[in-house]
């Protein structure tokens, strides 16, 4: 039988590297790609070491028709995977509209192609940031929408340009996956989080506390109605994150029409317990302080993952644990192989 084929767009990603590791292992054929604006090539020498299998890569903007025409052209594409995308919280606010062109950009470009090369199935990146601040917890795939940053303003739009043009076309089968806090590392210690400059999010911002890189992690409130005070997440292993994308993209051959499911644990952790998982299973102590909350934030945010489990079979396996070991030994490798 005939390999199907994935197009994974920002796939030398955080998520969409982990991702292009699990479809290559699954037997899927996989053509990448990337512009680099957020990740490295050293990417591709990397799922080359990992998986040892072939694979495509184009370099270009996903944004870029003539480009996106050629891609498609040239390969033989069953199904996409859309994670291409600009996605910092804080940056989106101080350039919204950097932050609206390129996400709706990518993506109208990436339908249009999808419509012109009768390519029907796409899975997605979508973010719990979506939904709306006062939805009881768990959310549910039924919790009411609403965002409060350009980032997350352009999740929800895309959302909706896929739900309006599978209503006009049944034949398109659309699955937008609302991630939680994706966080962790490929075991091997060659994928992981490298974002450029200072560290936006948590996981990113500990690791490097822990290898000396920065001085102290500043946690963002203690006084939040919470056990401990800290903020609450849903925070999730990438490598669990990338199969429920293999589990969608199956699941997207035999479904029609658009819809959301949750990708979580299930499970809140705090700030604090975070550091606390992080410090033992790396046996290290961290330098952290107390300062104001981080305007935007809310105190709980977690997944409620009974439909991932009925429409996917997913569950996650990954511990917070093995989120925070993988985590410091690939940022331990970076620190090494940087000399
Ligand atoms: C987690 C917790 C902070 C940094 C965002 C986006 C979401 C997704 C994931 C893209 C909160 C606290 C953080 C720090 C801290 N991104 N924190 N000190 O805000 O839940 O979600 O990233 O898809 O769309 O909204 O993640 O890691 O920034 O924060 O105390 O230096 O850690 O207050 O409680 P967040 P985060």
């Amino acid at each position: 039988m005939k390999k199907k084929c994935v197009l994974v767009t920002g796939g030398t990603g955080f998520i969409g590297s982990h991702t292009v590791v699990e479809l290559l292992q699954a037997g899927y054929k996989v053509v990448i790609v990337d512009n680099f604006y957020n990740s490295k090539p050293e990417v591709l020498k990397s799922l080359k070491k990992i998986t040892g299998k072939k694979f495509d890569f184009e370099e270009g903007d996903v944004a870029n028709k003539r480009f996106m025409n050629s891609v498609f052209k040239k390969y033989d594409i069953d199904a996409v995977i859309h994670f291409a995308g600009y996605k910092a919280v804080g940056e989106s606010v101080a350039k919204p509209l950097m932050y609206y062109r390129n996400n709706l950009d990518s993506t109208l470009t990436l339908l249009e192609c999808m419509k012109k090369y009768n390519v029907r199935n796409l899975v997605f990146s979508s973010s719990a940031t979506v939904y709306a601040a006062d939805n009881e917890m768990p959310l549910t795939e039924k919790g009411h929408l609403g965002t409060s940053n350009p980032y997350g303003e352009t999740k929800l739009m895309i959302e909706k340009i896929l739900d309006d043009t599978a209503a006009a076309d049944p034949e398109f089968s659309f699955i937008k996956l609302r991630y939680f806090n994706p966080i962790g590392a490929h075991e091997s210690g060659l994928l992981g989080e490298d974002p450029n400059g200072i560290p936006n999010n948590l996981m990113p911002y500990i690791v490097k506390v822990a290898t000396g890189k920065l001085d102290c992690l500043h946690i963002f409130g203690n006084d939040y109605d919470t056990k401990d005070g800290t903020g609450i997440r849903d925070y999730i292993h990438v490598v669990d994150l990338a199969k429920a994308h293999l589990l969608a993209i199956e699941y997207s051959f035999n479904h029609k029409g658009s819809e959301a499911i949750n990708v979580g644990t299930g499970k809140g952790t705090s700030v604090l317990q975070l550091v606390k998982a992080f410090e033992k299973a790396n046996n290290l102590k961290l330098n952290y302080e107390f300062t104001g909350r981080r305007p935007g934030d809310l105190p709980r945010l977690w997944a409620d993952t009974k439909y991932a489990k009925k429409a996917l079979g997913f569950k996650a396996e990954k511990s917070i644990e093995d989120m925070c070991r993988d985590a410091y030994r690939y940022e331990v490798n970076q620190t090494k192989s940087a000399g």
